[in-house]
């Protein structure tokens, strides 16, 4: 009977270390006092209501993460422990589960505190096919526990737990339309896979979710985040303008005609990979929105981990520097041999400058043919030779799981006429011959394997799939 107990405190303690490994790194996250002074008139609030399926993936500020949680169902009566939405016979059954980016928390209201519950990001469970939904930083799940409601009938309890969950979903619209945040009650989600991660007993039932978020603005429409596998892709944009067809080196007037008939706009791209364990940045822009957009996405310059160029034009080492000082403190930089030994021996002061002020940081590698199955960076990023339009231009490939991506630079720079005829080069390629062999190689490889890809002067969101035709290629843009 004794060694019975022993086995049992065993694996009791098993299980509630393990328990604690799972929200070992998320902390418990205390919220801010209700700030009761903001908002619209309650008849404004009504007004605004609506239902916003588009969403700024910008993460909330923790006093408007605050403000949502106490007015979704916070404690406004502290003397009694009555909360802002009503309750079938006060039973206060409505838990609510907040799934954010980093981890699943519960809302304490009586602390006013974000209990950790799981690590790791559960949004997708709560979008399901609605993938809008896994975009907004926040999504707040009503949770009955129908346990509460004691020996009324089943029936009953479910009927009470949909009406409560639907009040405090009305409060967080309310909250949103008055606070100028984007919301839409939901009932669509995984609730089996979503029971299992939140660890819900039998008792407790997801009723309804509202993702919650900033609405699109123009400036966050400069940033959009795809998955790639466990890896998260961010297109940072710098919207540009009007591009010279003159820069366009083997066409005819027939072709400009064709596929160019009102000019070509350019953009320029960088792109923010997240990884599980590294922050990467790859290329910096021509650094006029860099800084813009990484806050959109509230990650500060210290939080990159590695910066991959794919050569060093300014319009991809802009964003490196300020006042002649690197941006990016805690960056290893990661550039090509071939490359560095190209702009190392130039007169280019500005190129010369990032060099010196990550000299310390530097890390020059060898990229490999495309197919190649060597790992020359790290797991999960390879780097590819794409030499040509720069005499160490690099593309990356991402690989996560079952999942690919190539960032291919400045394979294409105005892809309505350089996807039907790679022949088409253009006059700033240092190799303009050797710049259409990487580009019909590459372009070769991603459609025959089904590689999505994504470039520096794609238009936004710069991310897709390439197909053959036959003749040239084809592009479509991911949505
Ligand atoms: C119980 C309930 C479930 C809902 N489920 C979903 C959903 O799964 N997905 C969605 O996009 N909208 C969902 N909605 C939002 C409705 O489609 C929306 O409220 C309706 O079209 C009216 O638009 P409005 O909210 O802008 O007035 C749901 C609304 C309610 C009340």
């Amino acid at each position: 009977m004794k060694r019975l107990c022993n086995v049992c405190i065993f694996f009791t303690i098993l299980f509630v270390s393990m328990m604690s490994m799972s929200a070992q790194k998320i902390e418990p996250l205390k919220l801010n006092k209700p700030d009761m002074s903001r908002g619209s008139s309650v008849m404004k609030a009504f007004a605004d209501r609506h239902s916003e399926r588009d969403f700024s993936e910008k993460k909330l500020s923790l006093q408007d993460l605050s403000d949502l949680l106490w007015a979704a169902n916070g404690i406004n009566r502290p003397e009694t422990g009555m909360r802002t939405a009503a309750s079938a016979l006060n039973k206060q059954d409505i838990d609510i589960y907040v799934i954010m980016e980093e981890g699943a928390y519960l809302y304490d209201a009586k602390e006013h505190e974000l209990k950790p519950v799981a690590e790791g990001d559960y949004r997708p469970l709560i979008a399901v096919q609605q993938e809008f939904a896994a975009k907004a930083p926040v999504s707040l799940l009503m949770v009955s526990d129908l346990s509460r409601f004691g020996n009324m009938d089943e029936a009953g309890k479910k009927n009470c737990a949909a009406l409560d969950a639907g009040i405090v979903s009305q409060n967080i619209s309310l909250f949103c339309s008055g606070c100028g945040l984007a919301t839409v009650p939901r009932g669509s989600m995984n609730t089996k896979e979503l029971t299992e991660v939140l660890n819900l007993s039998p008792s407790q039932l997801p009723v309804i979710n509202n993702p919650v978020g900033y609405p699109v603005t123009e400036e966050s429409k400069d940033v959009v985040t795809f998955d790639v596998g466990k890896f998260k892709l961010s297109t940072l944009s710098e919207k540009m303008g009007a591009g010279n067809t003159q820069t366009l080196i083997g066409v005819t007037p027939e072709l400009i005609q064709k596929y160019l008939p009102d000019g070509f706009r350019t953009e320029v791209n960088a792109f923010l990979v997240k990884t599980p364990e590294k922050t990467i940045l790859i290329d910096a822009g021509l650094g006029q929105g860099l800084s813009k957009n990484l806050k959109t996405l509230n990650v500060q310059a210290g939080q990159i981990d590695i910066i991959l160029l794919t050569h060093m034009h300014g319009d991809h080492i802009g964003g490196l520097l300020s006042d002649e000082k690197k941006v990016f403190p805690n960056a290893d930089l990661f550039l090509s041999k071939p490359e560095y030994d190209y702009w190392i021996k130039s007169d280019n002061k500005r190129a010369k400058t990032v060099l010196e002020a990550y000299k310390d940081r530097l890390k020059l590698f060898q990229p490999v043919e495309p197919g190649s199955k060597k790992q020359n960076l790290f797991p999960g990023i390879q780097g590819i030779a794409a030499y040509g339009h720069t005499p160490g231009h690099t593309a990356y490939l991402l690989e996560s799981g079952s999942s690919k991506l190539l960032i291919w630079g400045d394979l294409t720079h105005v892809m309505a006429i350089q996807m039907p005829h790679p022949e088409i080069a253009m006059t700033y390629d240092v190799d303009a011959k050797q710049a259409i062999n990487s580009r019909k190689k590459l372009l070769e490889f991603v459609a025959k394997n089904n590689i999505p890809v994504a470039g520096m002067h794609i238009l936004f969101p710069a991310v897709g799939e390439v197909k053959t035709d036959g003749q040239g290629y084809l592009f479509t843009q991911k949505k």
